[in-house]
């Protein structure tokens, strides 16, 4: 009989439903040895949890996650809410011996994260922060490539990514809806929001960052507060740009706003090296873009008429996570990113090789979040620790 993972996930939201969708698909996708059951759900908002039991199937309903933390028939609890809420979650988890899945960013700041991590680590319970992107099939064959050192000595590394649904200024801040533009409960803006992605990514890919500098803009000063019905100053960065130096000597270009009219999900990246390069576009998320330069035998040109960049669609059994799907030439989509990554996270526990990214590695994607909201603040460079 198949080993249950008995599940308690906190957040009826967004990344509440692609996480339950991927707890309700594992099994009929991956032969892992454990069945994910639907334990509880938690939402402050109890008619939301009420209907979210009703549509994927949770067992039963609470109000306080606290409940969910010390219940003994759940063995992971999935941190699916807003930043300012995932260290005290993720802590009090950790502590009771439970497994812990975290959305990313980890935390508000670094030092939470450092706690987390900790917790974590003291309890030697399995945790993952939902890097979802490193998941899409395109982006783990760039890694595959990275990793075959097909792109050689790499250069530049250049990210965007690029939303457009802050620009009116009549747009609140705050309360259920609108949390990501209160900087107190999602810790900065779009560093948080959306960079953590391309730096978990870039670093992923590329190695460590450095050092950065930073600048950042809140193009909107003031927006009403949903919660106190006033106009209040908005405190997140609406946009950031940010120069990187990695460990390997590369340069990095990052770059990230809410107010690229047009763009809605824009996450692209691109690696240059010296033998290849890839390139990455979200919209078009089963392509990943590569260049090959070989070196020939002397006599021969390394470029010809043919010479140009491939756009391979990821849907090959070959392909990274694709053997777990249809056949060559059919896509996968947004959710199945969150549903390799659980498939990721369950083998990591029956093979005892734990996956990643973990808290640890999270933490470092924060600390260079932190950096450059640092470095924004004060027009200098800063190392990362
Ligand atoms: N991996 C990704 O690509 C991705 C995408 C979106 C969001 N996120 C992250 O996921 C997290 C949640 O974002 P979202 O978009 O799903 O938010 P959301 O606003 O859609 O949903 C959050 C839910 O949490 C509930 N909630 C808030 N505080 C709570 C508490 N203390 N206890 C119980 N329930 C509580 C709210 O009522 C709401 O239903 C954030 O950390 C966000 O950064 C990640």
């Amino acid at each position: 009989m198949a080993k249950e993972l008995r599940v308690g996930l906190i957040g009826c939201g967004f990344m509440g439903r692609t996480h339950s969708n991927a707890y309700r698909r594992l099994n009929n996708f991956f032969p892992v040895e454990h069945r994910a059951v639907l334990k509880a759900i938690c939402d402050t908002n109890e008619p939301k949890a009420q209907t979210y039991a009703a549509t994927w199937g949770y067992e039963r309903v609470e109000t306080d996650w606290r409940k969910l933390v010390e219940a003994s028939d759940i063995d992971l609890i999935d941190i699916c809410v807003p930043n300012v809420a995932h260290r005290d979650i993720a802590v009090a988890a950790a502590a009771a011996g439970k497994m812990v899945g975290c959305e990313k960013p980890l935390a508000m700041n670094v030092a939470q994260a450092e706690e987390m991590v900790a917790a974590v680590e003291r309890a030697g319970v399995p945790n993952m922060v939902w890097f979802n992107y490193r998941r899409v099939p395109a982006i783990a064959l760039a890694k595959q490539i990275v990793d075959e050192k097909r792109i050689g000595r790499p250069f530049h590394y250049r990210a965007t990514y690029l939303q457009d649904w802050t620009i009116s200024e009549d747009v609140p801040q705050g309360g259920d809806a609108l949390w990501r533009l209160d900087a107190r409960v999602a810790g900065s803006g779009v560093t948080g929001d959306l960079l953590a992605h391309s730096i978990d990514t870039a670093m992923w890919l590329n190695g460590p960052i450095t050092r950065v500098v930073a600048k950042t803009e809140t193009f909107v000063k003031e927006r009403k507060h949903v919660v106190s019905g006033q106009r209040e100053p908005v405190l997140i960065d609406d946009a950031c740009m940010f120069l990187a130096e990695f460990a390997n000597g590369s340069m990095g270009t990052f770059e990230s706003t809410r107010y690229a009219r047009g763009r809605k999900n824009f996450n692209t990246f691109e690696l240059n090296g010296a033998d290849g390069s890839v390139y990455f576009d979200l919209e078009e998320p089963e392509y990943l873009q590569y260049f090959e330069y070989k070196q020939l035998q002397s006599g021969k040109k390394a470029e010809s008429h043919l010479t140009g960049w491939r756009k391979i669609h990821t849907t090959n059994s070959e392909h990274p996570y694709m053997s777990h799907y249809w056949v060559p030439g059919t896509c996968i989509g947004y959710e199945h990113t969150f549903l390799n990554a659980l498939a990721d996270f369950v083998e990591g526990i029956e093979s005892g090789k734990w996956t990643q990214p973990d808290f640890r590695t999270g933490l470092e994607t924060q600390k260079v979040c932190d950096a450059v909201i640092e470095s924004a603040r004060t027009s200098q460079w800063l190392h990362i620790n």
